[in-house]
């Protein structure tokens, strides 16, 4: 089981906090993350990987609740966003622009003049035209773009098809056969400095093969680059390293992951940045639920409950595994599926699983919510998001109200003239 979400006499407890009465207090459905997950997580890759000092990023793609990213930035993170909202959300949560970095293959011309005005360290850039687009922006606005180009190292991270972004047929990035090219029109634009490299392989990756091996391919274009361009100062290697999704499963070592990244690294003289999301947030998140009904079938059992696929969308999205506990212990078990009230059939939690046996009123919790859980919810079926409490200890506060049905038609009018 997740460390921070232990057994108490027989009551599931978030750190100290018993998580009934949190959803008693709170309701549910409910994300509650465990502060010293985050920080002891953090704490772990940093000091693993403390010989390059490298400058995490956190992806805030994984969990973006303004909490959490000050959490982390306290510690001494950067930020890695994908979108002018993100860099918002950052920026509100004091993350210092010179320790954000900039990813994504559609960035606007809007969200270049923003991440321009405010400053940022560098835009990682996935195309020619992009790197053209961030040189004219920045020249009309007086100022210069730090760009790392992202290179595609073509190596198969050995992931889902949908999470894999390394691999030639993805779209991100640039493969290492035109990246130079890329870097000889960065070098000529007038607007953009080339600040370095950047790669992300996908995600969760449970080796650290597929790095390394990405590290053998670019380590010699880094080192060629270094030597023509005084600017080229970093080497982002990107994020997606894994965690357990199951009880039995064995996650990523961080000590394992730099024992094989660090003499690929050791010797270049880069700023060494990486971009974890998951590792840091997955299994700091629980996701607690009460059941609404216990329905038999013909074959099994179907297990109602409040939260959904657009509470948690990634069983359905990618076929992922969450395990799912009771929230009073218990040894009685049942068989059958965790649906929500969505009327689709892909709104399931888990499928054809022993499962513990509950009745209506009960609480469950799913565990591994933490990452790409409340950042993917959606108002699909207008359910308004969960509610997100953070615990650190005995204390517990909520980090984000759950949204009333007002917040559902905020924005939205019906013209005058439709009126019949
Ligand atoms: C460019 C980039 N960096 C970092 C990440 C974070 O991945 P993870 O949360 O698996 O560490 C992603 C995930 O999509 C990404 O696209």
């Amino acid at each position: 089981m997740q460390s921070d979400f232990t057994y108490m006499n027989g009551q599931l407890c978030a750190e100290k906090v018993s998580v009934s009465k949190l959803a008693e207090e709170c309701g549910t459905p409910l994300y509650i993350y465990s502060r010293s997950h985050l920080i002891r997580q953090y704490r772990a890759l940093a000091d693993a990987m403390k010989s390059v000092q490298p400058q995490i990023y956190f992806a805030i793609k994984s969990n973006s609740n303004l909490a959490v990213i000050r959490t982390l930035a306290d510690q001494g993170a950067g930020a890695d966003v994908v979108s002018g909202g993100e860099l918002f959300r950052a920026r509100k949560a004091g993350v210092p622009a010179d320790k954000i970095v900039f990813a994504g293959v559609g960035k606007t011309a809007a969200e270049i003049d923003y991440a321009l005005k405010e400053g940022i360290k560098f835009f990682t850039v996935e195309s020619e035209p992009e790197l053209q687009r961030i040189s004219d922006r920045a020249e009309a606005m007086g100022v210069t773009g730090r760009v790392a180009i992202r290179v595609n190292p073509d190596v198969d991270p050995k992931t889902h098809k949908y999470t894999s972004t390394g691999k030639a047929e993805n779209k991100f990035g640039v493969d290492l056969t035109r990246a130079e090219r890329a870097y000889d029109l960065a070098a000529r634009l007038p607007g953009v400095e080339v600040a370095g490299m950047h790669m992300h392989l996908g995600s969760p990756i449970m080796t650290p093969t597929p790095y390394a091996e990405a590290l053998q391919k670019v380590r010699p274009m880094c080192e060629a680059l270094k030597k023509e361009i005084p600017t080229f100062k970093h080497l982002d290697i990107g994020g997606g390293l894994g965690i357990a999704y199951r009880f039995e499963q064995d996650p990523l070592d961080p000590r394992d992951f730099a024992s094989a990244v660090l003499p690929l690294l050791h010797g270049l003289d880069l700023q060494i940045g990486m971009e974890p999301g998951r590792f840091i947030t997955g299994n700091a998140g629980i996701l607690v639920t009460r059941v609404e009904y216990v329905k038999e079938s013909l074959e099994k059992q179907f297990v109602i409950v409040d939260a959904a696929m657009n509470d948690l969308i990634r069983p359905p999205l990618y076929g992922a595994h969450h395990e799912i506990i009771s929230v009073v212990q218990t040894t009685e078990r049942a068989f059958g599926d965790v649906v929500g009230p969505i009327c689709e059939s892909g709104d399931f939690m888990a499928e054809n699983r022993e499962l513990p046996a509950v009745e209506e009123g009960d609480l469950l919790a799913v565990l591994s919510a933490g990452a790409y859980g409340f950042v993917m919810a959606s108002n699909y079926n207008s359910r308004g998001r969960a509610a997100e409490v953070m615990v650190e200890g005995e204390r517990a506060e909520v980090v984000r109200t759950r949204e009333t049905w007002d917040d559902l038609i905020r924005g939205e009018t019906i013209p005058e003239w439709t009126n019949s």
